[in-house]
């Protein structure tokens, strides 16, 4: 897979003549919405969960000293909840831009509070991309976290704006909040 998924992306699905379509931030897409929407409202996907192990080049490090950023990871019985934005299709060269750093859309369901549904799409980096890290304790991925900074900032304000919303939408995330615990230690 090249390192810059954006051409993947547009090719993944066809979105042309589509009123809107369903995006859902689980990562840095829950605090920092730089792009217009229609509606945003807590959901949850199933069968999936957040970790630190996706690198990031280009917003919280460099290609020489890659940051750590948010990927999912498939495990089964799980939920993760996030931030669903209903947008118009254009938004989304804006969107596969800013992931394109190994990101691939996927369709999934999501399940809003009051229990209604709808299909939408996620991003997702999977192991076979470039800038792939994998799995390291949290302890160690808050000490890397610690030293990385890239164009969007230090690497741990994305980990601790997160805690904060996350905590703000009463989304327990003992991985999320165990490296947030690391940072915020003196
Ligand atoms: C997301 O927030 O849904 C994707 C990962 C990220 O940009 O942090």
């Amino acid at each position: 897979m090249p390192h810059d998924t954006q051409a993947i992306n547009k090719n993944r699905q066809n979105l042309e003549g589509l009123e809107s379509v369903w995006v859902f931030g689980y990562g840095s897409l829950i605090f920092k919405a730089d792009f217009p929407y229609i509606e945003r409202r807590a959901a949850r996907i199933d069968n999936w969960q957040r970790r630190f192990w996706q690198g990031s080049h280009d917003h919280r490090g460099t290609p020489e000293a890659p940051g750590r950023v948010l990927t999912l990871v498939e495990v089964p019985g799980t939920t993760c909840r996030g931030m669903a934005y209903k947008v118009t299709p254009d938004v989304f060269a804006h969107l596969d831009h800013r992931e394109k750093n190994g990101y691939l859309r996927f369709e999934t369901a999501f399940h809003f509070d009051d229990g209604t549904e709808a299909q939408g799409l996620v991003y997702i980096a999977t192991e076979e991309n470039e800038a792939w890290l994998g799995p390291a304790s949290e302890h160690d991925i808050a000490a890397h976290i610690a030293k990385s900074e890239g164009p969007s900032g230090p690497n741990d304000e994305y980990v601790l704006r997160l805690a904060e919303a996350l905590r703000a939408m009463d989304e327990d995330d003992p991985h999320v909040f165990m490296i947030a615990d690391y940072l915020s230690q003196p």
